[in-house]
């Protein structure tokens, strides 16, 4: 799961943030967009698409396919030409009903454009393209694309397609822009012996000489050609009719058994999202492609009627799978079931309003685990990702949630965390304030006002408005159209806390005088419900009467996109009742007390005190952040002399939960427990806790004689502790292991633990191996990202001196992120010179997102360690044991 977007930095340039703070002064609502749309780059709208027929014949073995192809049109203006998208075709032959002669074709490889040329001006009217043209076929996710793997008789290779952002260029010459919606009727002609998919079912199959066949599928909806999707291969299929649509999971041959986990999980959602909607699924099959292999780039695709997705995202191997990656397959297939309504029913405009599908299918994904399955704590759970929005939202590089897209690679660097994580967190917040009913009544108002269209926005807040009666518009205009964190500072004044709204930044990107109307929650301490709820701004600081209460706890449920800043005297009393408190305060105070003590607003001692209140009883999510807040610290100490004296504060705070908790799972024990568990061994590993590490290492002795040893949890807890630990001898054998795998899914993560071994000599060793053939093509740039995360510099400089082999094995949309993601990890201003060259030298000027946050985040972690360890330094020399 780490080849997830979400995981990673990424980012809008510093261009657009300059212009972001023009086009937008404090209150956003009052600024329309329209100055920005002129500069979008699109194709003319002189000519639209209504239908495609496409005929494709692909040579998996050759890596080429042709196709031909008709395309019914509308030519609404007078033209000569007709302009479409096109990337890596070459179309051989192209005509127009009507005309006699042959159409005259020209490209444009930069904005990725065929051009074909009439003698004379076409009157408006309808008339069909025929193209017939030949293509390539990738090795890496994009477009056209192929996964290999190996199988008792030998090596196997599938196909499959991947259109999101701007790929379906690759595949056919089309309209590649999502407001361009048509309907496609696709045909293939196959190895007689596979299977093929596609969005819709097959029509009819002819028997073709040679082995082949023809496939015809039923032709689609009106949708947009990011959805398209295609695969072939030697696959199985497991399904089930849910509510009359034939809902089924496609896989390898032999690996049904582990598509189990995902049907059931599909059949449990898909009609809580009917009746979420208020209107049926679509198509009349929905199925659930498993593709061996990983992205750099995503992990799952929303396709119609046919999602894709690697395999560690939709299969579950109870022998190898953990409680985490199980829970990651549950939302993920949650995600982009949601898109099927969200997205691909009702679809955005442009890139601009792409957070509309993410940050909704976001906020759906939980929204559906927390209704069947309550016992993970679903809402409490993605509280840590709204704090790694903020931290995003709170550094340069930062964007507002809708932005001004100008060209699709600025499209592809807008799936980022504010774009998911941020969107999900204003969308809740949005929710909180309108009431559940209220809020799911404009959801079913605005689907269905739009089903089969495009929308913007504005078109969703309206529907809520509408639906609730309450001023909804401005609030959001508020969240989504400027960024950064609002920050709410309390002060006492004479019985009551005073609220008053600033923003929170740790760098100069936070414009000062940025207003936000926030819904604030107040509750007394012990109280289970808010009793008090208001809008805080700028301009309108609100005073809340404490009466009698100790404390009180602003954003109280932690459903608000904010942070708090209290007084030292509220701290005071905060650290004394923390182990008390509700679960999502605990986990709010952590997060506020981190945040302040890197910034400098409150000392990171707090935090630290907040660190020694934990108790083994308390809640596992609560315990598993943190854990992790204190892995974040250790890393950042990584290298300095203080970091010896932190160690031993981190043992403290942790053994007592590993003497609680143990090595092994307990019949019947909740999924958080289990999880938790393995946060804590693998940190006290990080910890140099001796008797983890010697643990570790005799299970892993068991485990190389008896494989059926370790399994689930366990297994993936041991073996990361041993990769990391690693001498050259289990090394070695680590890599015997990932060889000798026998499934797809298990190789690939059995390579990412070699990159992961803190001896700098056996990380370059895993470098290597990014570049021999042994792991699979698309395996090499993710054990190049492992290796990054304990030697980011290392790595850095081996993607830079061997980009011109990697590169392949990235897709294009990505190949701007990549290095800098590796660079991100750092926290050495060195590695900026380097970073920079690369950019100037391999990523266009418009798509530096990804470097100018990268460079943000190298920033912060810089700073952190010289301004705010040395304090930390001091803290521990006095209370630390
Ligand atoms: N639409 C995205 C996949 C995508 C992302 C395509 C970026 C092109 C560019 C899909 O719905 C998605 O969000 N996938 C996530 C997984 C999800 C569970 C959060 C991913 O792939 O990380
Ligand atoms: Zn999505």
């Amino acid at each position: 799961m780490g080849v997830r977007l979400m995981l990673r930095p990424s980012g809008r340039s510093a261009i657009f943030l300059l212009a972001t703070m023009n086009v937008f002064p404090s209150f956003a609502d009052a600024v329309s967009l329209k100055a920005v749309i002129a500069e979008r780059e699109v194709l003319p709208n002189s000519v639209i698409p209504v239908h495609y027929r496409i005929d494709i014949t692909p040579d998996a073995k050759g890596l080429t396919f042709k196709g031909s192809l008709e395309i019914d049109v509308i030519v609404r203006q007078a033209t000569d030409k007709i302009v479409l998208n096109s990337a890596d075709l070459v179309i051989e032959n192209a005509t127009l009903s009507g005309e006699k002669s042959a159409l005259v074709i020209s490209y444009d490889s930069k904005v990725q454009t065929a051009t074909l040329v009439l003698s004379h001006t076409l009157r408006p009217g309808p008339y069909t393209v025929r193209l017939s043209y030949h293509g390539k076929v990738y090795q890496a996710a994009s477009g056209l694309f192929a996964l290999d793997y190996d199988t008792q008789n030998g090596k196997a290779r599938a196909l499959y397609t991947q259109f999101e952002v701007s790929e379906a260029r690759r595949f056919m010459p089309c309209w590649d822009e999502p407001n361009r919606k048509a309907t496609f009727q696709l045909n293939a002609t196959v190895p007689a012996e596979q299977m093929t998919v596609s969005n819709m079912p097959i029509a009819s199959t002819e028997t073709l000489p040679l082995g082949l066949k023809r496939v015809h599928f039923g032709q689609t909806p009106r949708m947009s050609s990011y959805l398209l999707f295609f695969g072939v291969g030697d696959f199985e299929r497991v399904h089930r009719t849910v509510d009359g649509v034939d809902v089924g999971v496609v896989v390898k041959r032999g690996d049904s058994a582990k598509a189990t986990y995902a049907l059931d999980a599909a059949a449990e959602i898909l009609p809580y999202y009917e009746e979420y909607f208020g209107v049926r699924y679509p198509l009349p099959k929905l199925d659930l492609i498993a593709g061996p292999g990983e992205s750099q780039y995503f992990g799952a695709m929303e396709n119609w009627g046919a999602i894709f997705s690697f395999e560690s995202v939709l299969l579950v191997d109870p022998k190898i799978s953990s409680q985490e990656e199980r829970r990651w397959v549950y939302t993920a297939t949650a995600h982009e079931m949601a898109h099927q309504w969200f997205g691909d029913l009702v679809t955005m405009d442009w890139w601009d309003d792409i957070w509309l599908n993410e940050g909704f299918a976001s906020w759906m994904e939980t929204k559906v685990s927390n209704h069947f399955h309550p016992d993970w704590k679903p809402w409490l759970d993605v509280l840590r990702d709204k704090a790694k929005a903020m931290q995003l939202d709170a550094r340069i590089g930062t964007h507002p949630i809708v932005q001004s897209i100008r060209d699709v690679q600025q499209a592809a660097l807008a799936f980022d965390q504010i774009t998911y994580l941020k969107g999900r967190a204003v969308i809740r917040m949005v929710e909180e304030y309108l009431g559940e009913d209220a809020f799911r009544g404009g959801v079913r108002a605005y689907i269905k006002a739009h089903q089969h269209g495009n929308t913007v926005t504005d078109d969703f807040w309206r529907a809520l408005e509408h639906s609730s009666h309450a001023p909804v518009i401005s609030v959001a205009h508020d969240f989504t159209l400027q960024a950064g964190v609002p920050l709410i500072r309390v002060s006492e004044r004479a019985g009551a806390a005073h609220l008053s709204q600033e923003g929170f930044a740790y760098d100069e990107s936070g414009a000062p005088s940025t207003s936000w109307r926030v819904p604030v929650a107040v509750s007394g301490d012990g109280d289970t419900q808010a009793s008090w709820r208001g809008l805080v701004s700028r301009g309108n600081p609100r005073d809340v009467a404490i009466r009698g209460k100790a404390l009180l706890i602003v954003n109280s449920g932690q459903s608000g996109y904010f942070r708090t800043l209290y007084n030292q005297n509220a701290i005071d009393r905060i650290v004394l009742a923390f182990a008390g408190m509700a679960p999502a305060d605990q986990l709010g105070l952590l997060s506020d007390s981190s945040a302040m003590g890197y910034a400098g607003l409150e000392p990171l001692g707090d935090f630290l005190e907040l660190a020694r209140q934990l108790k083994p009883d308390m809640e596992s999510l609560v315990l598993i952040d943190a854990t992790r807040r204190l892995t974040a610290l250790n890393d950042l100490y990584s290298g300095l002399s203080g970091q010896r004296a932190f160690k031993v504060f981190g043992r403290g705070v942790l053994n007592p939960l590993y003497a609680a908790l143990g090595w092994s799972e307990r019949p019947g024990e909740a999924q958080n427990v289990t999880r938790l568990r393995g946060e804590v061994l693998v940190a006290l590993s990080k910890f140099d806790e001796p008797s983890v590490i010697s643990e570790a290492r005799i299970r892993f002795a068991k485990y190389l004689e008896d494989p059926s040893a370790l399994t689930g949890d366990l297994r993936r807890n041991v073996l990361t502790i041993i990769a990391e630990h690693a001498d050259a001898a289990t090394w070695n054998q680590m890599h015997l292991l990932a060889r000798s795998a026998g499934s797809a899914l298990e190789k690939s993560k059995l390579y990412e633990y070699l990159g992961s071994a803190h001896d700098s000599g056996l990380a370059q060793g895993a470098l290597e191996l990014a570049l021999s053939d042994e792991a699979p093509v698309t395996t090499r740039p993710a054990i190049v990202r492992a290796t990054a995360d304990f030697f980011p510099e290392a790595a850095l400089d081996f993607a830079i001196a061997h980009y011109d082999a990697l590169e392949g094995s990235i897709e294009p949309a990505s190949r701007s992120r990549y290095v800098p993601s590796l660079a991100a990890k750092s926290n050495d201003l060195r590695v900026l010179g380097k970073l920079h060259s690369f950019a100037a030298e391999h990523i266009p000027e418009g798509a530096r997102d990804d470097e100018v946050k990268a460079e943000a985040n190298i920033r912060f972690s810089a700073k952190v360690r010289v301004e705010r360890l040395p304090e930390v330094d001091r803290w521990l020399a006095i209370h630390g044991d």
